[in-house]
């Protein structure tokens, strides 16, 4: 059954960590080190990671994803008396192989072969997001891997969404941009674009500028949601 799709989409972009690749699997291949502290460290570190590219979008003192993850990784193990060298090499190298959600590759299979562009628009350094794109053999899948290097700010500075439209050639309101993290789907709303949040953690909604158009539980939904029903079949 079709759900009320947007019309006139011509390009999905997607946010790459918690939408299309799972951050949590990292510390969850280190149950071993970090035991029942696990859940813990594992929300620390995201919000750390999430508060510094804020905070150092505000100062204008950017410093690239990997520098970012890695101080917000220092102060979570430090925080929670978990320092230890090689526990954070494991980490930080498994943040280049993180698992991907089961529903992407299959949703992006279904968007390109009905003409939909693909790309991700992401705070991920070109390095770190052609290595966890490479690992989840997606780089046939996607037309274009964004990276807010070629803008030196952090998302939700509109100069990211921005990147989208110049990048793809497109429109801001012919694009569906899906994140999970609530806040960027807020923001690339009240930049211009369509948004679908893919609320996969179950977040109560932004009191933020902004207005999700859709929200979907998996990707799984998406494709029905942007791709023009063929008029005069069921
Ligand atoms: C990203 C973070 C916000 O991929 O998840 O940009």
């Amino acid at each position: 059954m079709i759900k009320n799709p947007l019309l006139g989409i011509r390009a999905c972009v997607f946010d790459a960590y918690g939408t299309l690749f799972d951050y949590a699997s990292a510390a969850a291949s280190c149950r071993d080190a970090l035991g029942d502290k696990y859940e813990r460290f594992t929300t620390l570190w995201r919000d750390k990671q999430l508060q510094y590219t804020w905070l150092r979008a505000v100062q204008g003192r950017h410093a690239d994803f990997q520098q970012v993850t890695g101080d917000a990784l220092d102060f979570a193990l430090s925080a929670l008396d978990l320092t230890d060298a090689a526990l954070r090499k494991r980490l930080l190298n498994l943040y280049l192989t993180l698992d991907t959600f089961p529903e992407v590759p299959e949703t992006l299979r279904r968007l390109k072969s009905e003409g939909i562009r693909t790309a991700i628009l992401s705070n991920g350094t070109p390095a770190m997001l052609s290595a966890v794109v490479e690992n989840a053999g997606l780089a046939g899948l996607l037309d274009a891997v964004l990276s807010v290097e070629e803008v030196g700010v952090y998302k939700p500075h509109p100069k990211v969404y921005q990147l989208a439209v110049d990048r793809l050639k497109t429109e801001a309101k012919a694009i569906a941009f899906q994140s999970s993290n609530a806040w960027d789907a807020y923001a690339a709303s009240a930049f211009g674009m369509h948004v679908v949040w893919c609320n996969r953690y179950g977040q109560p909604r932004e009191r933020l500028p902004g207005a999700p158009d859709r929200e979907i539980k998996t990707l799984a939904e998406l494709p029905d949601l942007v791709v023009m029903p063929r008029v005069g079949l069921d």
